[in-house]
């Protein structure tokens, strides 16, 4: 026999160690054997051998004296535990039928393991992925880790955490402190840390990564400084801090509207905290689906809860931190910098948010005209942007409509409908990740990276009206998982077959995320043939990618966004508010100007 052909025999024996598909493979936790599933999947005409660990419980059941608690850690299995089908999903509105198996026990992780040799000798670089959803919807059993973690040689492991009233009651009290889901994921890290070993990974190499409130919450996590040496770097796609309603102002809202939907008594705090902490966990999920059946966007203000200011796992109010950042050294602001920090938006994420005035049945048509727009849409707007905690005046509207209207176009019902989705694109995503991205450059030494994820995709994760012009919210997820997810009718991309062209921008995107996961740099050790040498973000150069079928260098991401949001507006509140004259203002020989108009 050639030795060529008997090196390879044993190269290619050596990366699928010598197991084939359909056998079981096993690992030896600390807290006991853990057999799963072996599969082989094709990637653009390459078969991976993976090993897929699904349902591993990493906590205590959170139920009856453990709901509203922190999370414990769970006793070793006493027997080898079987982890071959995902673990329920957490209680939630089954959105379009989906997920009609959710339950209050809840607390699983999914670990996906590449059978092949890791790059590092210390084992394979782990990335765990928080999903998104706001904080009431969604599991970790949709994003399938099979793919990017073959592809990537990394081991991908995806978490549920609690969702909801059960994740994030807050009473401003001991009794219901809040952030129970935070809490949740920050365990389930702690789980990684233990145990990744015994699955060939390396603990000394986890990122964390997410997207929508599942972004928000992993910027959390990096602003926790209870997560030192439990992961190094982190990857935020499309949720910030300081988008609407983030870390709201009030939770007894929803916690009384929970406890009167129950008949609990709410004069009485203790009391209304024993109702809700007794009650059986299928009259919390009916008071969810009445709520959102018979009104789905006003309902799911009502039922959605958020984190929230505990003085434990978040200090202050985000939009506060950005203040006192300026003149303080806070803690959480040193841990978020100790990381190695990758911050995204899509390019224009604001599109999923029309739904806000539109028949969901009817998006496709949706339209706008000036008329609409001045007098129903753009107050509408403002006041979902300021958290309803502003009246919109005349006056705000009025500098709103300037910024958000293509004056070369301004009655062209397309063009109005663009700008409606540029203004929600800015509130929500692009503000708030431009200036948690200024706070984390300012001053680290472990690295920040910026992308504008802007490629055309066919395959869309969340609704998408069919007038959409540009990427909208969760359309890099289809190429950062490879394609790979359960679900089908809310996620219409889990059938959807990505074309030759889509498989490659995936392929490319999978090495940025993984290079990053193994060495803290989205260009090392491997390149792509359309990629580019991503620059690192500095608060000077403020260079960024733009990925697309071909990528490209960018600089200077929505800084006049920014200037507009977080100082100009301000400014005009301030003195709105406070009454104050406009000391520099030009003023004409006669000393004389009109009340709200130019001096003459
Ligand atoms: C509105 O904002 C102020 C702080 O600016 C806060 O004290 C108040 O609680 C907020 N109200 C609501 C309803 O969010
Ligand atoms: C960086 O932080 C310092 C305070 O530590 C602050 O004065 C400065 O304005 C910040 N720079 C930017 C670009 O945010």
């Amino acid at each position: 026999m050639n030795s060529w052909y008997l090196a390879i025999l044993v190269i290619v024996f050596y990366e699928v160690g010598f197991c084939t598909a359909g056998e079981i493979p096993s690992v030896d936790t600390k807290l006991g054997t853990i057999t799963g599933l072996r599969k082989t999947i094709t990637f653009l005409g390459n078969d991976h051998t993976v090993d897929s660990y699904l349902g591993i419980p990493y906590a205590k059941p959170p139920v009856n004296e453990r709901r509203f608690q922190k999370p414990e850690p769970r006793e070793p299995f006493s027997e080898p535990y079987q982890a071959n089908n995902f673990g329920a999903a957490c209680l939630q509105f089954s959105w379009f039928e989906e997920i009609t198996d959710s339950s209050e026990d809840c607390l699983f992780l999914n670990v996906y393991v590449p059978n092949s040799k890791p790059d590092e000798s210390g084992g394979h670089a782990v990335m765990l992925f928080i999903h998104g959803g706001g904080f009431t919807l969604g599991t970790g059993n949709t994003y399938v880790g099979e793919t990017l973690a073959s592809v990537g040689n990394i081991i991908v492991i995806t978490i549920n955490y609690r969702l909801g009233l059960f994740g994030f009651l807050d009473l401003y009290d001991e009794d219901g402190p809040g952030n129970f889901g935070l809490w949740d994921q920050h365990l389930a890290l702690q789980w990684v840390n233990e145990n990744i070993a015994a699955f060939g990974g390396d603990n000394a190499r986890v990122t964390l990564f997410g997207e929508s409130a599942g972004s928000t919450a992993v910027v959390l996590q990096a602003l926790y400084p209870g997560n030192k040496g439990l992961f190094r770097s982190a990857i935020a796609e499309s949720g910030a801090i300081t988008m609407p309603f983030t870390v709201p102002y009030n939770h007894i809202k929803p916690a009384t509207y929970f406890a009167e939907s129950m008949n609990c008594n709410v004069e009485n705090k203790a009391e209304m905290f024993q109702c809700l902490q007794q009650a059986p966990a299928e009259n919390v999920l009916k008071v969810i689906v009445d709520t959102i059946t018979e009104d789905f966007s006003g309902g799911s203000v009502k039922v959605t809860l958020n984190p929230s200011v505990d003085g434990e796992f978040i200090k202050r109010r985000p939009a506060d931190m950005y203040i006192e950042a300026k003149t303080e050294i806070l803690e959480e602001v040193d841990f978020f910098r100790s990381i190695t920090f990758m911050n995204g938006i899509n390019a224009a994420e604001g599109a999923v948010f029309t739904i806000m005035h539109a028949d969901p049945q009817n998006i496709d048509s949706f339209k706008v005209s000036r008329e609409q727009m001045n007098n129903q849409v753009m107050p509408a707007a403002a006041a979902l942007a300021f958290s309803f905690n502003r009246t919109v005046t005349d006056a705000l509207k009025q500098l709103l409509l300037f910024e958000y209207t293509d004056w070369k176009n301004p009655d062209d019902p397309d063009r109005i409908r663009d700008q409606l989705v540029r203004f929600y694109s800015d509130v929500f995503f692009n503000v708030p990740a431009m200036e948690l991205s200024r706070l984390h450059a300012n001053g680290t030494n472990a690295g920040s990276y910026v992308y504008n994820f802007r490629a055309d995709v066919g395959g869309h994760l969340y609704p998408t009206p069919s007038w959409a012009r540009q990427t909208n919210h969760g359309d890099e997820l289809g190429p950062v998982f490879g394609y790979n997810f359960r679900y089908n009718k809310i996620l219409g991309i889990s059938t959807y077959t990505p074309t030759e062209k889509e498989l490659r921008l995936s392929n490319k995107v999978m090495t940025y995320w993984s290079n990053f996961a193994k060495t803290r740099n989205p260009n090392e050790p491997k390149t792509d043939s359309t990629g580019k040498v991503w620059p690192i973000y500095t608060t000077a150069s403020q260079d960024y990618l733009i990925i697309d079928e071909e990528d490209s260098i960018g600089q200077f991401m929505y800084v006049r966004e920014l200037e507009f949001w977080r100082k100009t507006l301000p400014m005009f509140f301030e003195a709105i508010d406070h009454k104050s004259t406009v000391s520099s203002s030009p003023s004409s020989k006669d000393g004389h100007c009109e009340k709200d108009g130019p001096c003459n």
